[in-house]
């Protein structure tokens, strides 16, 4: 505890992290972010930051014997250094989901989390309705689809660039259509909700995905539809993106903060 406030750090000091700091400083409740695990390359950007303690390795960050620690870094940060976390008796919230597109990942971190009684908790990130998922599923679903769409600017960068003509998108054009774990391989910078759906719901080699680039829309879109033997349901959220980072979306940073609360919360809702 700090000053009463739970201890709590973070893997990776960028936008989600300073805003998940800033966010519990202002309301001034239980917890309080204290550390962060940041590769030396940015930590003198970092250490501009008061009362905090940066740390370069794992072994460093269980020294210090965080309550929680809360990844909001990589993917390669979910390899190198939440297994290490886990198995060290740390539980971990992780935000970049899209690294659970490995299989072999999967099974370090379950193992991991075994060894160490730990737990590993997936924030939903930037799509919701996978408690639907989870619930349905037990009970079979026939068919789930994601739609991700976004403006064709933030494709650039990406696989979108070899599969259409961004700068001549004028209306709706879907540029992919596939599987998840195609999805995840070929975008792995958008896989975060791709694979969060595909692990809430019937897996990536099940789960349709269709990539949409839209120049009349402004935000990123994500739709679900699913079906099965529940009856079915569709989701679809329009996400404003987070200030400190346009990449990312405002929805993402809150429901870390919201994974926290419930890990903590005697009432799990
Ligand atoms: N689940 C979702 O829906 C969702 C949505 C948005 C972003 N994300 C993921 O969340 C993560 C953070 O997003 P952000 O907007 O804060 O990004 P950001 O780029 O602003 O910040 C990430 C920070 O982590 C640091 N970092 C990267 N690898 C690291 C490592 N191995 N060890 C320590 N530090 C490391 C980077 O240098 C950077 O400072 C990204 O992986 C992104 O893919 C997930």
């Amino acid at each position: 505890m700090v000053d009463g406030r739970k201890r709590l750090a973070v893997i990776g000091f960028g936008a989600m992290a300073r805003n998940l700091r800033a966010s519990f400083r202002r309301s001034g409740g239980a917890f309080d972010i204290a550390a962060a695990l940041v590769s030396e390359a940015n930590a003198l950007n970092a250490a501009a930051e008061d009362q905090m303690q940066f740390l370069h390795d794992p072994l460093a960050l269980i020294a210090w014997k965080p309550s929680l620690v809360i990844e909001c870094a990589s993917h390669g940060a979910v390899r190198d250094a939440v297994p290490v976390l886990l198995r060290a008796g740390i539980s971990t919230v992780i935000v970049s989901i899209g690294s659970l597109a490995d299989p072999l990942l999967r099974s370090e971190l379950e193992a991991a989390a075994v060894a160490g009684n730990s737990r590993l908790t997936l924030a939903s990130g930037a799509i919701g309705g996978l408690d639907v998922l989870r619930a349905a599923r037990l009970a079979g679903l026939s068919s789930v689809q994601y739609v991700g769409t976004k403006p064709p600017a933030a494709w650039r960068g990406t696989a979108a660039e070899t599969l259409c003509d961004l700068s001549s998108v004028s209306g709706r054009t879907t540029f992919f259509e596939g599987n998840a774990e195609e999805a995840s391989r070929l975008f792995p910078k958008n896989a975060n909700v791709t694979a969060a759906v595909a692990l809430a719901g019937i897996g990536f080699q099940q789960t349709r995905v269709s990539l949409v680039a839209d120049a009349q829309g402004h935000l990123n879109s994500h739709q679900v539809t699913a079906c099965g033997a529940f009856g079915d349901f569709k989701i679809c959220l329009h996400n404003e993106p987070l200030a400190e980072n346009p990449k990312t979306s405002r929805l993402a940073a809150l429901s870390i903060e919201q994974a926290i609360m419930r890990h903590f919360d005697p009432i799990e809702m």
